[in-house]
């Protein structure tokens, strides 16, 4: 993050910092209930216990390469939602850069190898919800990839202010299982008292699937956006619209630890 001097600019650096810091509550949350739900049941071989907790398919009885794919996935996913935040800590990468360099090698590996192992899942376990949902999360899966691999390589080239963005892309779309579970979370919390059902087959879930990768990607490119205005105005409403994403990121992150995830343990 650069450091403006400008009011305006000041203000969109503090408003990204924000939701930066209520998603890092969000992320501790989510990794923390994947540790703790998956790990008791694993270290005692009671696998069968991971299906105390609905999945699209989850614990299967002799389908050894099926839950062991499932469990690599969960795991390598609760260590790609602890490790990418730590890439943006400026400390790290000016004080040690050997260290922001080892990282980002582990978390892109990982998330490579946890979205090859999504796909297996999806496609070949046949973990699906319905087409529409399949389609977002298989489209989110090629996103990463793409944005992984454009982050390495323009690191290795060191194309620096390429290597910001497009590492900053592939650390959203990683984290897009999680803006999916905040995302639902917030929807039941907003559209249930108005008598709007938010379930699985229904049409706020796909709305909820797409925006949960799109819409963090937009508003990336629009923070970029406004960062190199010379709109003045146009840093003012993505400082607002950035600054709401922060209560609302809050606001779905604790509903998804009250109701999805804290019930479980
Ligand atoms: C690298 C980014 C990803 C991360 C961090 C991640 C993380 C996770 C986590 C933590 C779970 C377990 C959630 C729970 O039990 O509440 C999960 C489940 C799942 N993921 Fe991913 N995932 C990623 C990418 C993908 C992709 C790209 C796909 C598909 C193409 C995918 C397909 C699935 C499926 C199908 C399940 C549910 C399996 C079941 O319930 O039987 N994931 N993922």
């Amino acid at each position: 993050m650069s450091h403006p001097a400008r009011p305006a600019h000041l203000a969109l650096a503090r408003a990204a910092r924000l939701w930066f810091l209520t998603f890092l509550l969000a992320q501790l949350a989510f990794a923390f209930f994947i540790i703790a739900f998956f790990t008791p049941s694993f270290l005692s071989g009671d696998y069968a216990a991971w299906n105390a907790k609905p999945h699209l398919v989850g614990y299967v009885p002799g389908d050894t390469v099926g839950n062991a794919q499932l469990l690599v996935h969960v795991y390598l996913g609760a260590l790609v939602t602890l490790l990418g935040s730590l890439q943006f800590v400026a400390a790290i990468r000016r004080r040690y850069p050997v260290v922001h360099r080892w990282i980002g090698r582990v978390f892109l590996g990982a998330s490579l190898i946890a979205t090859l192992g999504g796909f297996y899942l999806t496609w070949v376990r046949g973990a699906q919800i319905n087409a529409a949902s399949t389609l977002s999360i298989s489209l989110n899966g090629v996103l990463i990839l793409v944005f992984a691999v454009l982050a390495f390589r323009s690191a290795w080239r060191r194309d620096f202010v390429a290597h910001r963005r497009h590492a900053t892309r592939a650390f959203l779309l990683v984290n897009g299982v999680l803006f999916l579970r905040v995302g639902i979370m917030l929807a039941g919390v907003l559209l249930t008292p108005l008598g709007i059902r938010v379930d699985y087959d229904g049409g706020v879930f796909i709305a909820v699937s797409f925006l949960s990768w799109l819409a963090p990607l937009a508003l990336y490119e629009a923070y970029l956006w406004a960062e190199r205005s010379t709109w003045p105005a146009v840093r003012h409403v993505a400082t607002t619209v950035i600054g709401l994403a922060a209560v609302a990121t809050l606001a779905g992150a604790v509903a998804a630890a009250m109701f999805m995830w804290w019930p479980r343990l």
